[in-house]
């Protein structure tokens, strides 16, 4: 870490303290997920310049090129019974978000965990958990921010969009990524302290959703309702047009 140009900017105890810096990987996640194995300690960091693997939600490929964007993953090792896990991502995504409101952006939450700026996605988060003997044994947070990109391919160029495109300029990575990691630092803190409540408010504070017509698909059935509220443990709940109320726990919003 030492010598590295993130240690002069980094303001946290722990989180963001071990770092690998790697040029190339197939998923930060998957390279977090073996560190934690061997033994990394919570708040460690993973960050590439590229991935030739990168994973999204739900089976999905996240766009990954050189250079351009920030690849992100930490280990985290919170003292909490494996049922209390889904809040993080919550919480990752408020910690995201205020990052990126420090550099003067207003981006949207969309449940479960997306980014969005004028309906477009700047940042993306998977969540994985890893269980050891009916304990979490360690979470990773991967983080997706666009941050440099000037064009997506054609299957994005709708769709996303960067700290580059949204600033009129380049925003300085390792100070984002110091940023970022302070806040995640924070949020996480917090829940364990504190539970959900705070972590709910903040997100639903930064959501458009709430009191909209959905359709949440990727389960066995696609559930259609207006957006109701969110619970504690992060699930949506909807009401449907029979009136009554569905509380869905993973999915895709349109
Ligand atoms: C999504 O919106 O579907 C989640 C995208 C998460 C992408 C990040 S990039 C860093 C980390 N490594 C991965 O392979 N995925 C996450």
């Amino acid at each position: 870490m030492n010598g590295d140009p993130l240690h002069s900017l980094l303001r946290t105890r722990w989180l963001g303290r071990h770092l690998r810096r790697l040029e190339r990987c197939r998923s930060t996640n998957d390279e977090a997920a073996a560190w934690a194995r061997e033994g990394a300690p919570s708040g460690s960091i993973v960050v590439a310049e590229e991935q030739t693997g990168g994973r999204g939600r739900l089976g999905r490929t996240w766009h990954s090129p050189p250079g351009e964007n920030l690849y992100f993953s930490a280990v985290l090792r919170p003292p909490l019974p494996p049922h209390r896990a889904p809040p993080i991502t919550l919480a990752v995504a408020v910690a995201v978000a205020e990052a990126v409101e420090s550099l003067g952006i207003e981006p949207e939450l969309k449940w479960p965990n997306d980014l969005l700026v004028d309906g477009r996605k700047l940042c993306g988060i998977l969540t994985e958990m890893t269980l050891a003997g009916g304990r979490i044994d360690f979470v990773i947070v991967g983080i997706g921010v666009n941050l440099h990109a000037l064009a997506f391919p054609p299957e994005l160029r709708e769709r996303a969009t960067s700290l580059r495109l949204l600033l009129g300029h380049d925003p300085d990575g390792e100070r984002f990524v110091a940023e970022l990691c302070l806040r995640l630092e924070r949020w996480c803190e917090r829940y364990v302290a504190e539970g959900a409540a705070p972590v709910v408010a903040a997100w639903k504070q930064r959501a458009r959703l709430f009191g909209r017509e959905v359709t949440v698909s990727g389960g066995r059935e696609p559930v259609r309702g207006v957006a109701e509220d969110l619970d504690e443990d992060g699930a949506l709940i909807l009401r449907r047009p029979d009136g009554s109320a569905a509380r869905v726990l993973a999915g895709e919003v349109s």
